[in-house]
Parts: C-alpha cells; sequence; structure tokens
C-alpha cells in the first residue's frame, strides 16, 4: 500500500484476543516479515500490507519483533531529530522529531504481554510503525516543507 491508499489513513482496530497464536495471525506476520526484507526496511505495519490491524514488526538489535496491539506508556522528554522514509512513500526523506525514548507494552504474536524500553534508533522505528497503525505518515510530522 502506499500513501493515498485510504487503508494507511484509518486507525487501524486492535487484534481480537482470539486471534492470538493463531494461522491467520502467523501469515500476516510472515507477509509482513517478507515484505520487510525484501524492500530492506526496518520495519513495517499491517495496514501496509493491506490488513487493519494493530500489528508491526521493528528490527531491533536482536533481530525483528513482533507487536501486536502495541501502546506507548511512558515518553522520554528528550526528542531527537532524524531522517526517516517509509515503503509506503517511496523515493521521499525527511526529517522528523521523535521522542528519544519510549516504553511500550505490547502482546507476542503468541499472547504473551511484553514490555520493554526502546532507545534512539529502535524507539524511532516503534513510533514510526506505530503511528501507521493509527493513521499517520511520516510526511505528516515533517518540520519543515522538504527541499526539492
Ligand atoms: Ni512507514
Amino acid at each position: 500500500m502506499t500513501e493515498g491508499d485510504e487503508i494507511l489513513r484509518r486507525r487501524a482496530p486492535e487484534v481480537d484476543p482470539k486471534e492470538l497464536g493463531s494461522e491467520k495471525l502467523r501469515r500476516l506476520i510472515e507477509d509482513m516479515a517478507e515484505t520487510m526484507v525484501a524492500a530492506k526496511g526496518v520495519g513495517i505495519a499491517a495496514p501496509q500490507v493491506g490488513e487493519s490491524t494493530r500489528v508491526f514488526l521493528a528490527d531491533s538489535a536482536d533481530g525483528p519483533v513482533a507487536l501486536i496491539n502495541p501502546r506507548i506508556v511512558k515518553k522520554s522528554k528528550k526528542m531527537i531529530k532524524d531522517e526517516e522514509g517509509c515503503l509506503s512513500v517511496p523515493g521521499r526523506w525527511g526529517t522528523v522529531e521523535r521522542y528519544k525514548s519510549v516504553t511500550v507494552e505490547a502482546l507476542a504474536p503468541d499472547g504473551k504481554p511484553v514490555s520493554f524500553t526502546a532507545e534512539n534508533f529502535f524507539a524511532r522505528i516503534v513510533q514510526h510503525e506505530l503511528d501507521h497503525l493509527d493513521g499517520i505518515l511520516f510526511i505528516d510530522r515533517l518540520k519543515a516543507p522538504e527541499a526539492l
């Protein structure tokens, strides 16, 4: 899905607890992982592969993690500006300000609760992907018009 597709602009609904551990969810995550690797991305959210549901993958230092129904429960005061791009906004890059660190609560694909604090680049990926679940693209957060 790319910018302009309506699914990218919707707030995705929560994953139904009944779907945790299901073959359907497993297949969605597999599809997302393949798409992310093929595009050499560092994160991907379900709406980007056409599924409006609260699931994303993010590359961490320990490899990709899949998060279900993620929520940011704590944010650092400190913000950092850095360049971002997006698989759904091909060919565009821009500077986005994000929290330096965020604490996230989510479920693993098998339904187990997970909680962690992401910092720096990993925190950026998490915030970018969580935005996708709320219908927000990084281009909405650009500080200044892009230089052409
Ligand atoms: Ni993106």
